[in-house]
């Protein structure tokens, strides 16, 4: 993985994707032994769309291993307001880190800044396309929940749409197949036909597209609630009239198995009530947590450091 960019998951093996969860685990089990993996590297976080989570846990993993972080938060404080390409800002940030980890509105950036970049280039997250290192979290999630990624009933919920995590777990989970999705959400906020075909092209995995999460909650293992997506509506009033359609609270929870799991990518506005964040059953925080772990697993790969003591899941 030395030296790969990661615009999407396919971008990796599923041997690799493996080794990264089975790395984030090690790195839990060992902060103090991995903090000075990555001593004397950078990484530049440029992030044009705001962010909290991927922002602060891409730095903070680079931190945690030793390096350091340049970049800024906001395009407003760039050169891209004096009319810099995404090329010339890669080929420029290339001189000075050893990756980058950009964020973009518009879908299919994370790939020109990869081509231009002379150094690993990490999406994350390009417009309503692709989230690969939340996708990263999310399995993680799924791993510590269940000891697996795969023969579960998955549930997702609310903008499927515009929701790129969705897109970038949907067509991961089919890598490692058996997996039957339950696609929630209202005609407008549909998933996108590209990733319709990524599930008929599996053929251990099904789908189901429904509008009540009621009816269908009492069959999942997981439920991966998301946010309506304002930023991306073309049409305030759209957004208004969608924005509530899905809201878990204790009362629909009390239908699902006691042992389902309930995932959200965050930031979330109203569609888990905060009563549910107490039920055993919430992993939300947990995919924060595992966030971090996954892009520090992810940055000492690419950036070719490794981890003392880490015995490979698949040795070369
Ligand atoms: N999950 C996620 O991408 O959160 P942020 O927008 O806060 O980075």
């Amino acid at each position: 993985m030395v030296g790969k960019s990661v615009v999407t998951l396919d971008d990796l093996s599923t041997n690799q994707i493996l080794e990264m969860l089975h790395k984030a685990e090690y790195i839990d089990a060992h902060r103090k032994e991995v903090s000075h993996t990555c001593e004397g590297r950078v990484l530049a976080t440029l992030f044009y769309e705001p962010s909290t989570r991927t922002r602060l846990s891409f730095e903070t993993a680079m931190l945690r291993l030793g390096g350091k972080v340049i970049g800024f938060a906001g395009a407003q404080l760039a050169s891209v307001t004096k009319g810099e390409t995404i090329s010339d800002t890669l080929k420029t940030v290339s001189n000075y880190v050893d990756v980058v980890a950009i964020r973009h509105p518009k879908e299919g950036a994370a790939l020109v800044a990869s081509r231009a970049a002379s150094v690993p280039v990490i999406n994350a997250g390009d417009g309503g396309h692709m989230h690969p290192t939340q996708t990263l979290a999310d399995l993680a999630t799924l791993q510590s929940r269940f000891g697996r990624i795969t023969d579960l009933t998955v549930g997702l919920c609310g903008d499927l749409t515009f929701g790129r995590t969705v897109h970038s777990l949907i067509e991961t989970l089919c890598r490692f197949g058996n997996v039957r999705f339950i696609l929630i959400s209202p005609d407008e906020l549909k998933t996108p036909q590209y990733v319709i075909d990524r599930i008929n092209a599996t053929p251990t995995c099904s789908y189901v597209e429904v509008r009540d999460l009621a009816s269908v909650i009492g069959d999942l293992d997981v439920l991966y609630m998301t946010r309506v997506q304002k930023e991306r509506f073309f049409n305030e009033d759209d957004y208004l009239r969608l924005r509530d359609t899905y809201i878990l609270d204790e009362e629909k929870l009390s239908l699902a198995k006691p042992h389902m799991a309930v995932l959200h990518p965050l930031p979330r506005v109203n569609e888990i009530a905060v009563e549910v964040d107490d039920d055993p059953r919430a992993a939300y925080f947990e995919q924060v947590k595992n966030g971090m772990l996954m892009r520090m697993a992810l940055e000492s790969s690419v950036v070719g450091d490794d981890l003392p003591g880490y015995e490979p899941l698949n040795p070369k």
